[in-house]
């Protein structure tokens, strides 16, 4: 009897999506590649597993195809990059036409589009499926974002949705999100907003211990407060979990974790799709920044400035500096998942991908790193209003106000607060009447010509003739 789906690759996220497909049913071949670790990892991931009857390991790459049922569905999830064209390349003479290649892994989406378009010249089709949720939403049930060939959309779909996450309703988080690369896209998107979104919370981490000088079981405590108000969501509550992990000695391991941030690039790969594409995703470049910060050599802990957090600390109402981070936490995830919804917009237009934003959010409902009430916030106004308008209905003069005394409180204490002053500074611009970008045009014509509107008649452009109009 041959199999349902074949996975290709068994890091964690490979073994707890294949158990997870055996959990609903499916009958699933397992392969992981040729060298002898591999082979033996494999081995080993079957061996563990003996009692889940529909999970089959291959060590030979043919017999691992030909286990599978016409037309195959094979799910790869290896190392995004050169990893991916290596298995492709592998797979490619053994499959028949009207096969599909799903590629699982966090894979660049112009990557994608180009592999699609390659492997249509041999009838295979190619879907790019953007998965979150960690390890453990693989095995229990992930947010998925799926694209590519639209010959095999419904059939891929009804796939994933049987593994996915469910919302409230039982609607599964898994959806279409277009052709080509549109679902590895949208992974992108999440994983920038993740970015944002974990540089904020990070940031009330470091007012909450530096300025108010509270422990971390207690900031642990106020993270899990907070996960019952308007920012409840995953990573709110896995803050609260992480703050209370102790070492071996019993002391918080928090202290003794390095404060250098690392990244697999996804997060740089939204802000460079921002720059091209004309779009402020400032919030997520600058949580993208911080990562790059905390490992640069510039970092130089002698510096001669003096924090004067103590005293400011014995003039603070503890509990308004609490809320207003709460406020400011919530400015910050709904900028950059607004950033992020700009973006989308945008390319999404430029692809002719006709991406759903409802759609996005219907996937993020459950499952995901980036799961919020936020989301849902906006989700309730999208289909009224311009993006613009919400975020000055959902960021209110109290919030705003929030916002403006955490950032002075920073910068009194000393302490950098990036994605914050970020958020702060796209909302100022976005509601300023006027900018003085009035002033840049007209040292841009004073020194290379390159001509002005002016009010009343935009659409000319103007020139100054020896410095004058
Ligand atoms: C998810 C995550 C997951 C992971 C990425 C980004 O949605 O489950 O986004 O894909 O976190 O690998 O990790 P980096 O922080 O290393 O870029």
């Amino acid at each position: 009897m041959l199999n349902d789906v074949g996975i290709y690759g068994l890091g964690s996220m490979g073994r707890n999506l294949s158990l997870n497909f055996v959990d609903k049913g499916f009958r699933v071949s397992v392969y992981n590649g040729l060298e002898t670790d591999k082979k033996q990892n494999a081995q080993k991931f079957t061996d563990d597993n003996t009692s889940t009857k529909t999970l089959y390991g291959f060590t030979n790459l043919n017999e691992y195809v030909f286990s599978l049922t016409k037309p195959r569905m094979i799910i790869i999830i290896v190392t995004a990059g050169e990893p991916v064209n290596d298995v492709i390349a592998q797979l490619v003479p053994l499959l028949d036409r009207n096969d599909t290649i799903i590629d699982a892994g966090n894979s660049h989406y112009a990557d994608t589009t180009s592999r699609l378009q390659k492997l249509s010249k041999y009838g295979i089709y190619f879907i790019g499926c953007g998965i979150s949720g960690g390890w453990k939403g693989a095995l229990h049930g992930p947010s998925v974002m799926l694209g590519g060939s639209a010959e095999v959309s419904e059939k891929v779909t009804e796939l994933f949705d049987k593994v996915s996450a469910k919302d409230e309703h039982g609607h599964p988080c898994c959806k279409w999100m277009g052709n080509e690369g549109a679902g590895h896209f949208i992974k992108m998107i999440h994983n920038g907003i993740e970015y944002a979104m974990m540089q904020t919370i990070a940031e009330a981490y470091d007012i909450l211990k530096k300025v108010l000088r509270l422990s971390n079981s207690e900031i642990s405590l106020i993270f899990s407060d907070w996960n019952r108000e308007e920012i409840s969501g995953y990573l709110i509550s896995a803050t609260s979990n992480v703050l209370s992990i102790k070492d071996e000695d019993g002391s918080c391991l928090i202290d003794h974790v390095i404060d250098k941030s690392l990244q697999k690039g996804t997060g740089k790969d939204i802000a460079i799709c921002g720059l091209d594409y004309g779009v402020n995703v400032s919030v997520i470049i600058e949580a993208v920044n911080a990562r790059f910060l905390s490992v640069s050599e510039l970092r130089n802990n002698n510096n001669q400035y003096t924090n004067n957090a103590n005293a400011i600390n014995d003039k603070l109402d503890h509990e308004a500096v609490v809320n207003n981070l709460l406020d400011t936490i919530y400015c910050s995830h709904l900028t950059s998942i607004i950033q992020g919804i700009d973006l989308i917009q945008k390319v999404s237009g430029a692809q002719s991908w006709d991406i759903s934003v409802d759609k996005v959010f219907a996937a993020w409902k459950n499952g995901c790193i980036i799961k919020t009430d936020v989301i849902n916030d906006i989700s309730a106004l999208l289909n009224e209003y311009t993006l613009a308008e919400i975020m000055v209905r959902r960021i209110d003069v109290t919030r705003l106000d929030s916002l403006v005394g955490i950032v002075t409180l920073g910068a009194k204490t000393l302490i950098p607060l990036p994605a914050s002053s970020a958020t702060l500074n796209y909302l100022l611009a976005i509601v300023s009447n006027s900018l003085p970008s009035n002033l840049i045009q007209l040292q841009r014509e004073y020194f290379g010509f390159h001509g002005f509107e002016l009010k009343g008649n935009p659409g000319t452009l103007r020139h100054l003739k020896d410095g004058i109009l």
